[in-house]
């Protein structure tokens, strides 16, 4: 039926109606980047010109512009309405980096799958999320908004997160239609500035960076975003080989893809040719739907007329996104999403936001944790300093177009809360986000401002060194606001902004033990931190409730249980930087990070990082022991059982993420020193003990090879298993073929 449906409303279209479908303005509702916002729109969606809309926020104004499609148009097309719902809608959940530190595939799915409920509530249908770019380059600021480092990992978020807002069934009236973006490589720019060129190897793309799209394509996401970067020499937006014949060829994908906000247009600054040029480039490219450009609608039809495209090819790309229309099942009833009374009883709503605190603190990592400085007794004196204390504008993060800011709970609020029989909290801002105002300007776009403080930063200290003077602890609450990291947020320096640091120092003279409560959106360099600070808890931006769920860590009503998905370097100069690297053919032979001449290092930096990969530690302690294998060969169609046994020998029950890495030794071309190829997070009770067994399938011993052959060769493999990258227990077996 739907394809006889589709057939049936398509033989009424005119081609202008057609080409219509295929644009995507913005409702100029929210500013969501670059380019102007389209004029007339509601016109335009009378006279059939316009697809979808995005980021208009309320149900009523939705259900208002659907009624202008399917009352005033000529064939009463619904309309598609999308949003960046990236991290949970008003209900907001930890920054995707953040989220991924959980390593649990059930909760990031229910993440998607609330966040599916209430936008769905709103009138939403149609999210642009997953974000699934990996990066290993803490320069680039939407570090913040991916899942880390690792493709395998990365895989396995983006499949959790598609199923969530999916949920295998779009007719769901709270399910939403997912997009993968931005494909491809967009999180490689160039010295990490954002939008800059990419250049890859195609055995890189294929090995390290195109799983997690991949991932998601096979779990079924119905649309796709091209990404501003160009792959290969060719903006993604207009690459063919990409968009046809990697996704649709290759992969078999069966939605939409729709551009980057005015991909299209910027191809005309990438240096391809004029806007009809660089449209039909893209159409013929193989995209559907253009945001914002207006390229397609404005000249797709002299393309048509001047044989530059084909009437095939407009009909196949509308039907694409007519086909989506139908599965969201808007033709039976354009006002599914629509309903008031919806949106009134199940957005933001009580259970939402327990679950959201819940799973925001199992996102916390905490990175130091010296003589058992942490959990705080709930009757110490806490003098809680810094300027992102009080700061819930900025604890949902980046990317949080829903969010209601003012709703957010601060680490202040949520201090106080958690710890209510406290002898007292005291509260002083102690400085500014930085010195320099315009740099703390940069950092606060879209309103989520740090109120910047008039007091001189003497003023501000002396304040902040009062109280910290009557207090048993001090939690410092510092790093970047919420938009440092993000879109358009590259930074070069990856410190603590200066006026922080200082604070900090004077905050330690004092003698007083200190808590780092650290904010950041990305790898921050921390040495000065991790030499000199007794305590350092990773929160990220932890989402609408991030206050309560830091201080049910900083109090122990929960453990820490989050681990790094992204390395964190010592020095800017390292980047970038992450664990699955190559051995090259002159590794350093030394482990302290003695500098040998003609190797692999540096003069001046070591070659580790500072926090690796898979990092975390809890308030309890984890031992690891008896690593073994069930075999010690292995044929194509038989497996290997790897198991240890991890003991619980602190002082607090807790949750452990166990990480198997294997290492493939001998290769027809280089491979890592090792790999991710599993994890399981266990949960014991002090002194417990468990063996966590790992099945070892072919599977996690393929690879890309040089003619792009993915297979496994025969050969020796390694295996390790152990609470993070530095895993340095192994043992080994050989696959014969
Ligand atoms: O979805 C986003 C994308 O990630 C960045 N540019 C704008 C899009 C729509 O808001």
């Amino acid at each position: 039926p739907k394809a006889e449906f589709v057939s049936d409303l398509m033989g009424k279209m005119t081609i202008d109606e057609k080409i219509g479908q295929l644009n995507l303005p913005t409702s100029g509702d929210i500013t969501t980047g670059a380019g102007s916002e389209s004029s007339d729109v509601a016109k335009k969606i009378e006279d059939g010109k316009v697809g979808g809309l995005f980021n208009i926020k309320s149900v009523r104004k939705i259900k208002e512009v659907q009624k202008i499609a399917v009352e005033k148009s000529r064939l009463k097309i619904p309309l598609l309405f999308g949003m960046d719902v990236i991290h949970g809608y008003e209900t907001t959940f930890p920054i995707p980096l953040g989220l991924s530190c959980t390593w649990d595939m059930p909760l990031i799915e229910r993440t998607a799958q609330i966040a599916a409920q209430e936008a769905s509530a709103d009138g939403i249908n149609w999210t642009f999320s997953p974000m699934v770019d990996i990066s290993r380059d803490p320069r680039w600021g939407r570090v913040s908004e991916g899942s880390g480092e690792d493709a395998y990992l990365g895989s396995q978020i983006a499949k959790a997160m598609v199923n969530g807002y999916q949920q295998d069934n779009l007719s769901n009236n709270n399910s939403i239609l997912s997009c993968v973006k931005h494909f491809a490589l967009y999180g490689a720019p160039e010295a990490g500035r954002d939008y800059n060129t990419v250049d890859m190897s195609r055995i890189k793309m294929y090995n390290d960076y195109f799983p997690p799209y991949k991932a998601a394509i096979d779990a079924g996401a119905g649309s796709v975003m091209a990404s501003f970067n160009e792959v290969d020499g060719i903006p993604a937006t207009g690459n063919k080989w990409l968009m046809t014949d990697v996704l649709r060829n290759q992969w078999g994908f069966k939605g939409f893809v729709v551009t980057d906000y005015t991909g299209i247009p910027e191809m005309i600054a990438h240096g391809m040719g004029d806007l009809q040029t660089v449209s039909a480039l893209a159409f013929n490219a193989g995209i559907e739907m253009d945001m914002v450009g207006e390229g397609f609608l404005t000249t797709l039809k002299k393309s048509l007329d001047e044989k530059k495209v084909t009437i095939e090819q407009i009909d196949n790309a509308v039907r694409l996104i007519l086909n989506a229309k139908y599965d969201l099942g808007l033709f039976e009833d354009p006002y599914k999403y629509c309903d008031v009374s919806r949106a009134k009883n199940e957005i933001f709503t009580k259970s939402n936001r327990t679950e959201a605190r819940n799973i925001a603190a199992q996102s916390l990592v905490l990175l130091k944790n010296e003589n058992q400085l942490l959990p705080l007794k709930k009757t110490a004196t806490i003098a809680v300093i810094g300027p992102l204390a009080d700061a819930k504008e900025n604890m949902a993060g980046t990317w949080s177009v829903a969010t209601n800011m003012e709703k957010s709970i601060s680490l202040l609020a949520g201090i106080k809360e958690v710890s209510k029989n406290a002898a007292s909290i005291l509260y002083a801002k102690g400085s500014n986000l930085d010195y320099d105002a315009a740099f703390e300007e940069k950092a606060t776009m879209f309103g989520k401002t740090l109120h910047r403080d008039d007091r001189t930063k003497e003023e501000l200290l002396a304040e902040a060194l009062k109280i910290a003077e009557k207090a048993d602890v001090i939690v410092a609450a510092l790093g970047e606001s919420a938009e440092l990291s993000g879109e358009s947020s590259s930074r070069t320096k990856l410190e603590i902004p200066q006026a922080q640091q200082d604070l900090l120092a004077a905050l330690l003279k004092t003698g007083k033990p200190v808590v780092l409560v650290l904010f950041n959106g990305r790898p921050l360099v921390l040495n000065y931190e991790k030499e000199n600070v007794p305590a350092i808890l990773d929160v990220w931006f932890a989402g609408s409730e991030a206050g309560t769920s830091i201080a049910d860590v900083l109090f122990g009503d929960v453990n820490p249980s989050g681990k790094l998905t992204t390395t964190f370097p010592r020095s800017v100069g390292q980047v970038p930087i992450y664990y699955n690297q190559k051995n090259t053919g002159r590794p350093l032979g030394n482990s302290e990070g003695k500098f040998e001449k003609f190797k692999s290092n540096y003069i001046d930096e070591r070659n580790e990082p500072l926090f690796p990969f898979g990092f975390g530690l809890s308030y309890t302690s984890f031992e690891y022991a008896n690593l073994k294998l069930s075999n010690t060969k292995m044929t194509a169609n038989q497996t290997i059982k790897a198991s240890v046994e991890v003991s619980n020998t602190g002082n607090y029950d807790g949750k452990e993420i166990v990480q198997l890495y294997i290492r493939d030794v001998v290769g027809s071309v280089t491979r890592p020193v090792k790999e991710l190829k599993g994890f399981q997070k266990i949960f014991l009770k002090k002194g417990e003990k468990q063996t966590v067994t790992f099945e070892i399938t072919i599977e996690d011993l393929k690879f890309y090879n040089s003619d792009l052959n993915y297979d496994a060769e025969a050969g020796q493999f390694e295996v390790f298993i152990g609470t993070n990258s530095d895993a340095a227990n192994k043992v080994d077996f050989l696959l014969d073929k």
